[in-house]
């Protein structure tokens, strides 16, 4: 379709990419043969085979047991790599990369092997690629706010590495309150921050993410609309939602594309974004993700242009950045 290559050709920037979620089959079956890390699939078809989510937590259960076979600075820079080659692809010219170091720690490798391997992955991008690549932190909300400290105290040594910090895993039962006091800490550290919110969690977790949190964006948000004063408050402040549409289709939270609401959020002229979540569990890389909703609900050549737009509004750049973007 035309519009597919109108939307291929936008440059673009993502702004909610899981680095653990790029982790193709293919890579963790070689990781896991480099770390003889013994998996509990016999090969890369039955892996793929178990991707059937029927909501975020049966997701989450798989994609952690993925990110096991990472142990080596290398394993984690080969990971990212394998990123930024599929972003240049879709014409991706900035990208904002979550990271969950506790995923990581809790398994007993260390918090400088996980940065350093994606800090070097981020510098080799923006060398050879002419990508922009920041690391944002995220804290994993189904651990306790006490371990999100203990996070915090390694990540000092390497504040120059990463912009900010997220929230995310399972939603529902951990409010962006339980983390109140962390994000508190983080914030006058200097640090950017957001959550995700509204994935499956009701509206009220989006209010106190931004009213306790004090994020700047929220991570899907795509529950918001069930809430007009909402609705009305994103709109106002120009708060950004980073969408992920093939990944709410993938865990179940819309039954089909077609009754996604990304569509109603730009007619409501919410600063809404597409990105691709977990791209290698959900199905597609960035382009797909404007693709698939194109067809899906007839969005025209300016609802696309609106949507890398914002992609830059939304993100982290600074103005000089965002001006040389255009
Ligand atoms: N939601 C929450 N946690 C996550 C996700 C998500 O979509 N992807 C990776 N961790
Ligand atoms: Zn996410």
């Amino acid at each position: 379709h035309p519009l597919d290559d109108f939307a291929h050709g936008l440059p673009k920037a993502e702004l909610h990419i899981h680095i653990e979620g790029s982790l193709e089959p293919e890579l963790i079956f070689a990781l896991g043969q480099r770390n003889q890390i013994e998996l509990p699939y016999p090969d890369v078809e039955s892996l793929r085979a178990a991707y059937a989510f029927t909501n975020l937590q049966s997701f989450l259960d798989i994609y952690y047991a993925g990110a096991s076979v990472l142990i080596t600075e290398q394993d984690f820079f080969d990971m990212a790599w394998a990123y930024f080659l599929r972003a240049k692809a879709d014409n991706v010219i900035h990208a904002e990369l979550f990271f969950d170091p506790q995923t990581h720690t809790e398994r007993g490798i260390g918090f400088d092997t996980v940065i350093n391997g994606l800090t070097r992955a981020c510098q080799q991008a923006r060398e050879q690629l002419g990508i922009r690549a920041e690391l944002i932190m995220c804290f994993l909300r189904h651990l306790s706010e006490e371990e999100a400290f203990e996070t915090l105290e390694q990540a000092k040594p390497h504040l120059g590495k990463f912009i900010g910090i997220g929230l995310d895993s399972s939603e529902v039962g951990h409010p962006p309150e339980k983390f109140a006091r962390v994000f508190a800490e983080a914030r006058k550290l200097g640090l950017r921050v957001v959550a995700h919110a509204g994935e499956e969690g009701p509206p009220e977790y989006i209010w106190s993410a931004l009213d306790v949190l004090k994020v700047e964006r929220i991570d899907h948000g795509v529950q918001s609309l069930k809430d007009q004063k909402l609705v009305e408050r994103l709109v106002k402040e120009r708060i950004p939602l980073t969408v992920c549409p093939l990944s709410n289709i993938k865990l179940c939270v819309f039954p089909d594309l077609g009754q996604h609401n990304l569509k109603q959020m730009l007619d409501l002229g919410i600063v809404a974004t597409v990105n691709s979540d977990d791209p290698a569990y959900f199905g597609g890389y960035m382009n797909q993700n404007f693709h698939q909703p194109r067809a899906a609900l007839d969005l025209d050549r300016e609802h696309l242009k609106q949507l890398a737009a914002n992609s830059f509004e939304a993100s982290f750049a600074t103005p000089e950045e965002k001006r040389a973007y255009g």
